[in-house]
């Protein structure tokens, strides 16, 4: 008799269509080592929610590439028996070989990013991932407009997509969902984020899948109920753990200056990441059906 295994690790498209139907955001959160993953996903199994898993470039690189990710993600879900659905994503790839890359190493989602060519090349190359991804099983997420900021990969300068341009990427790619630059950045806002909500509940209601919402750190709880309420599923969040798990672990070396043990200093700044996960899903929840 064949033996069921479990599948370790998801594509998005089911938990982004559940999102959907029940009017919340899955959260995207991005991971930089081993410990924000494993303080992400235990914290997120005790909610038992679905999580996206992101992974940059950059992070790739630092953590010893897309193989070394892949096997860790998978590792830790394994032996934190971890049950609820998780979804390892690449963030912002940049080009069919970086995705392709990911996915021959195991991912199961990636987003390709050509927002920075014209329409047509930003779908040609779009297709050649969706071609590759769904003959896999891999979901895949791509942006029209351009989401600037701090971002590794990503230039400075944003500039809004248009109802036109969203469809036809959506129309003529197959993908399972879409980034439209609507107003956020990547990293810290200067000034208050001025997201377009009229567009995003038009894109809501004209495109055939679910919507991202990149940029989620410093966007207020207010902005980002609305963004939901205007057909946002899956929110990236980077920054924002970043900046709460610095903070503790500054706080901590001022107080033990004795302390050398980096197990002790990277996980100083553990409880404020999961306090943080945890605020996060209750408000991508709050008005869920
Ligand atoms: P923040 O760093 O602003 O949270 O953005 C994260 C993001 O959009 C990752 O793609």
């Amino acid at each position: 008799m064949i033996k069921m295994v479990k599948k370790m690790i998801v594509n998005m498209i089911e938990m982004l269509e559940n999102a959907k139907k029940g009017s919340y955001a899955v959260p995207h959160f991005n991971i930089n080592n081993l410990e924000w993953a494993k303080y992400i996903l235990e914290e997120m199994e005790d909610l038992g929610r679905p999580v996206i898993l992101g992974v940059s470039e950059g992070a790739s690189k630092y953590m010893g590439g897309f193989k070394v990710v892949a096997d860790m993600v998978k590792a830790l879900v394994s032996s934190l028996n971890i049950t609820i659905p998780v979804c390892l994503h690449v963030d912002h790839g940049s080009s069919f070989e970086v995705c392709k890359e990911a996915i021959d190493a195991g991912f199961s989602s990636v987003m390709i990013d050509a927002s920075k060519y014209p329409l047509e090349e930003n779908i040609r190359i779009t297709k050649e991932v969706v071609s590759y991804a769904h003959e896999r099983g891999v979901s895949v997420e791509a942006e029209v407009g351009h989401i600037g900021g701090s971002e590794d990969n990503v230039s400075a300068s944003s500039f809004n997509a248009t109802l036109e341009e969203a469809l036809a990427l959506c129309n003529e790619t197959q993908i399972d969902a879409i980034a439209p630059a609507l107003g956020s950045v990547h990293g810290l806002y200067k000034g208050e984020p001025n997201l377009d909500f009229t567009l995003m509940q038009e894109m809501k209601e004209k495109l055939p899948v679910p919507m991202v919402l990149h940029g989620g750190t410093g966007i207020d709880d207010e902005k980002i109920t609305k963004a939901i309420a205007c057909g946002i599923s899956k929110i990236n969040i980077n920054t924002e753990l970043q900046i709460v798990w610095s903070k503790d672990v500054r706080k901590f070396l001022a107080l033990h200056e004795e302390v050398y043990d980096p197990r002790k200093i990277i996980g100083s700044g553990k409880d404020a990441i999961q306090k943080r996960v945890r605020e996060i899903v209750t408000l991508y929840e709050k008005n869920r059906k």
